[in-house]
């Protein structure tokens, strides 16, 4: 090699140039070549030494859908099925359970389509004896028994809808905290599986919801609109309609987004765009401004219900979970010491439809049906009608009013209580700035750089925002 002149050098890099253009028409040929079915005895492991964001290992007939392993997180593994064109995942099998990106994942077929990883253990089976396991032109992934399907991924969807799926109603759609589920004769968002927060009733014009029936089942109609149904004679006891409705659209999917918010969007051949949503105003979404947020309706955005706290992105106060009532067998404990009391006018819940009440004569009585209960945490009283509003979940975020009749008493558990206030984030600051300033005199901006990108990434929590990849879907356990 050292001895190599002039041309020479010149053949070698023409050499280089074309085997890598060689290498680059292999792997074009072998994405076109990707299987469409799926055979007992197959099985496939992710590449690694590559950054690969997707491996496909089957597609449909269409092209359009790829089953295969999408990376997460860098070095973890879901096996998804992907719109090609937006790499949009309409489907992930292991949406709670990652798998890595390593040479211990393996995806066999066996009868069973099965992901396993003996590193992280993760594991996943169809649990099926079948012969094929093929992708559909819809995208739906089915496991075959001589051509009829056995086990069929649109049984199990994840956050997505596509058109003309089923959601019936022993099916949930997943994201973060919260989940979409069919009732009698309704389809409701929930927080944390029971407080729900949004809640469409079937209007019931064209077909009646009928005792005694059997159970309703919700699709998107590629006419343009989120239908719920009750028989399968087609005409819909609900019609929920998208912007592009009765127009001709390629393709449309529903969607429940990080944020709780329900979105439809159709492909225009390029992009998604936004046709549908279940909650058009910010401060109706479950917790636009985190726990002990207030979110003032009219884009004036977010501040904190304890007027001594500054807002900032991820909420007032940090998370809680549970309740006051203290561990668990020590009986009750209902005592001012594990919280404090935060009251403010002017303020309810975005949802108080949706909320147990009682009357009451007064606030103070009203206070009281919260104060000597330890899984309450907070009471709204409209003075006007007399109604009390009894919270059973930590509090996340009301809704400023300008009537100040309305009034808010609130419980912060008291680790959690003070950790904002004004003057402790005054040193805080101070501490932060002064830490801040040796190690930049130390090192020079690396750490700036950093510190910028982590406020971006708050950002982008805080605001709901416009549509998420799935790519970044919250892969950890909970
Ligand atoms: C397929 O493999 C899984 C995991 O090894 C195993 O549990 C299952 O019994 C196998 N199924 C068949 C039909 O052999
Ligand atoms: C999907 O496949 C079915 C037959 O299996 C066909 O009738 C239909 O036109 C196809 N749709 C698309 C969009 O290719
Ligand atoms: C959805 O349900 C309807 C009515 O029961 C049925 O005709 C249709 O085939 C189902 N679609 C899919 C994709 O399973
Ligand atoms: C599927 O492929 C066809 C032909 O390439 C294209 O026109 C259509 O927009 C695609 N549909 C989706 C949902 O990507
Ligand atoms: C904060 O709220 C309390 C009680 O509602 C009120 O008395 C006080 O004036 C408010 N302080 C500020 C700075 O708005
Ligand atoms: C305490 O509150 C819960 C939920 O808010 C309620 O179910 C329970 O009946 C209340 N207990 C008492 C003693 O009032
Ligand atoms: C509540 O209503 C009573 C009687 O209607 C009135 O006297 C009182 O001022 C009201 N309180 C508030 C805080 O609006």
């Amino acid at each position: 090699m050292l001895k190599m002149l002039g041309s020479e050098k010149v053949q070698l890099i023409v050499i280089l140039i074309v085997s890598l253009e060689s290498a680059f028409r292999w792997s074009v040929t072998a994405s076109s070549s990707i299987a469409q079915e799926l055979r007992i005895g197959f099985s496939a492991t992710p590449e690694t030494g590559t950054k690969t964001a997707f491996q496909a290992v089957l597609s449909d007939p269409s092209r359009n859908f790829s089953l295969g392993f999408l990376r997460v997180k860098q070095k973890q593994l879901a096996l998804a099925v992907l719109h090609v064109a937006s790499s949009e995942a309409l489907w992930v099998a292991n949406p709670t359970h990652a798998a890595s990106w390593s040479h211990t994942t393996r995806l066999f077929f066996n009868g069973s389509l099965v992901l396993s990883d003996s590193e992280t253990s993760a594991s996943w089976s169809t649990a099926s004896n079948g012969d094929s396991a093929v992708l559909l032109n819809t995208s739906n992934l089915q496991v075959q028994t001589r051509g009829t399907p056995i086990w069929e991924s649109f049984h199990f969807p994840t956050n997505t809808l596509v058109q003309d799926q089923n959601f019936t109603s022993n099916m949930t759609l997943s994201s973060s905290f919260y989940s979409l589920r069919l009732g009698d004769d309704f389809m409701g968002l929930y927080q944390n599986h029971n407080l729900l927060y949004w809640k469409r009733s079937a209007m019931e014009v064209k077909a009646q919801i009928k005792e005694g029936q059997g159970p309703i089942y919700a699709r998107v109609n590629p006419e343009g609109y989120l239908g719920m149904y009750q028989t399968s004679d087609q005409k819909p006891a609900d019609v929920q309609k998208f912007n592009s409705f009765q127009q001709t659209t390629s393709f449309l999917m529903l969607r429940l987004e990080p944020d709780g918010n329900l979105k439809g969007y159709y492909w225009d051949g390029s992009k998604w765009v936004l046709d549908y949503e279940a909650i058009s105003e910010t401060c109706y979404l479950p917790r636009p401004c985190g726990s002990y947020g207030l979110c003032t309706p009219g884009g004036s955005g977010c501040s904190c219900l304890d007027n001594r706290t500054l807002f900032q992105p991820g909420g007032c106060f940090s998370d809680v979970s549970g309740d006051l009532c203290g561990g668990e067998g020590k009986g009750i404990r209902t005592s001012q010491s594990t919280y404090w009391v935060l009251r403010r006018s002017g303020v309810e819940a975005p949802h108080k439809e949706l909320l147990r009440h009682v009357t009451t004569s007064s606030l103070a009585d009203c206070e009281d049906l919260c104060q000597n209960n330890c899984t309450c945490w907070g009471a709204f009283y409209a003075n006007a009608t007399g109604f009390c509003y009894v919270l059973d979940q930590p509090i996340q975020t009301l809704m400023g009013t300008g009537d100040e009749s309305k009034l808010g008493y609130f419980k912060v558990r008291k680790e959690e209580g003070g950790r904002n206030r004004v003057w402790v984030r005054v040193v805080a600051v101070l501490t932060v700035l002064v830490v801040v300033g040796i190690v930049i005199v130390g090192s020079g901006f690396c750490l700036t750089r950093r510190n910028n990108k982590r406020g971006l990434k708050q950002e982008d929590w805080a605001s709901p925002g416009p549509y998420k990849n799935l790519g970044s879907i919250e892969m950890a356990a909970r």
